[in-house]
C-alpha cells in the first residue's frame, strides 16, 4: 500500500514505551498519516512523540484514547495490563491488538469485551520499516498496516507465535557479539569509528545476503562465505568444535518454558 493511499482511521496507544515509540516514528517516518492518540503515561516520551508528528495527541487518559480509536493496541508490560485496562471499555466493531508477550487470545477477549481480538510481535527495528513482525489472527486492515513496518509473518497457532517470540530473545546478544568484535579490533589499534564501522558493516551487508537468498540456498550461505583453509573455515570450525553453534538450544527452551506455563 503506498503511503498516503491508506483509508484513514485512528490508533490508540495504551503504553507509550519502547515498542510504541518505535512504532509511531515507523509509521511516521513512512508517510503513513492516521491519528494517532498516545495514552499520556510516560508522559516525556508521549509529549515528545506528539510534538514531533503531525496528528498526533496525548490523551487524558486510557478511556479516552479507547473512545478516540478504532485500533486499540495493547503496549504495556503483562504486569501493568490490569491496571491499564480498568474502568476502560470497549466497542464492538473496534480492533484490539495486543503487543503483551505471553497474554493469550483468550485473555485478551476477556479483557476486551465486544472487540475483536488479536496479536501482533513487532519488534523496535520498525522504527526503520524492518525486521520480522508476527500477526496472528489478525484482520486485513491489522495486517496491511504492519506491512508498511516489516516483514509480516502470520502464525496459525499461538504456540508458532511463542516459538518465533523466544528467537527475538536473542537481539541483544547479537550487538553485544558485534561490540565485542569491534572492541577486539580496537585492543589492536584500530580506531573506534573504524572498528565501529567496519563490523555494522559487515553484519548489514550478510544480513542483506540472507534477505535477497532464496529458501532453497539459505543452508548454502555458511560455505559460500568461506574458502577452504581460509579465515571463515577456521572460525567456524573452532567454534563448532567448542558447542558454539548448539548453546543456542538451553536459553531458547527455557524461554519456551516460561512462555508455555503463561499459556497453559
Ligand atoms: N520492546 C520490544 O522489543 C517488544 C517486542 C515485542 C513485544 N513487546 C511487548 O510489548 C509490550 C510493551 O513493551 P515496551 O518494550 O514498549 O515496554 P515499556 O518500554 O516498558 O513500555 C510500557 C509502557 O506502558 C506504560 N504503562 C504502564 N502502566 C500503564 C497504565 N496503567 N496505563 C497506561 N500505560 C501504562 C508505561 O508507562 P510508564 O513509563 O509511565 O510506566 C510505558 O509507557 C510488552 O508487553 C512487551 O512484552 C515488546
Amino acid at each position: 500500500m503506498k503511503p498516503g493511499s491508506e483509508q484513514a482511521m485512528k490508533l490508540g496507544f495504551l503504553g507509550t514505551g519502547a515498542l510504541t515509540t518505535a512504532l509511531v516514528s515507523g509509521l511516521r517516518s513512512r508517510g503513513v498519516s492516521h491519528e494517532i492518540y498516545l495514552s499520556p503515561r510516560s508522559e516525556t516520551t508521549s509529549a515528545m512523540l506528539a510534538a514531533r508528528y503531525p496528528n498526533i495527541v496525548r490523551a487524558q487518559s486510557n478511556t479516552s484514547v479507547t473512545e478516540s480509536s478504532d485500533l486499540v493496541f495493547l503496549a504495556m508490560r503483562p504486569t501493568q495490563v490490569e491496571a491499564a485496562l480498568e474502568g476502560v471499555s470497549f466497542r464492538k466493531g473496534q480492533v484490539v491488538v495486543s503487543f503483551v508477550t505471553g497474554l493469550s487470545l483468550q485473555e485478551i477477549a476477556i479483557l476486551a469485551p465486544r472487540s475483536s481480538v488479536c496479536r501482533v510481535l513487532p519488534l523496535p527495528t520498525v522504527e526503520y520499516g524492518r525486521g520480522p513482525i508476527i500477526c496472528y489472527s489478525t484482520p486485513h486492515v491489522v495486517t496491511d498496516l504492519f506491512s508498511q513496518l516489516g516483514d509480516v509473518i502470520p502464525v496459525d497457532t499461538e504456540h508458532e507465535l511463542q516459538a518465533l517470540g523466544c528467537v527475538s530473545g536473542f537481539m541483544s546478544t547479537y550487538f553485544e557479539l558485534q561490540q565485542s568484535l569491534a572492541c577486539w579490533l580496537e585492543e589492536q589499534g584500530v580506531s573506534r569509528r573504524n572498528a565501529s564501522v567496519y563490523v555494522r558493516s559487515m553484519f548489514a551487508g550478510l544480513a542483506n545476503t540472507a534477505m535477497h537468498t532464496p529458501f532453497e540456498g539459505q543452508s548454502e550461505l555458511s560455505a559460500r562465505h568461506e574458502t577452504k583453509g581460509g579465515l571463515n573455515e577456521r572460525v567456524r570450525r573452532h567454534l563448532r568444535e567448542q558447542g558454539w553453534f548448539k548453546e543456542p538450544t538451553e536459553p531458547l527452551e527455557r524461554l519456551q518454558g516460561l512462555a508455555r506455563s503463561s499459556l497453559d
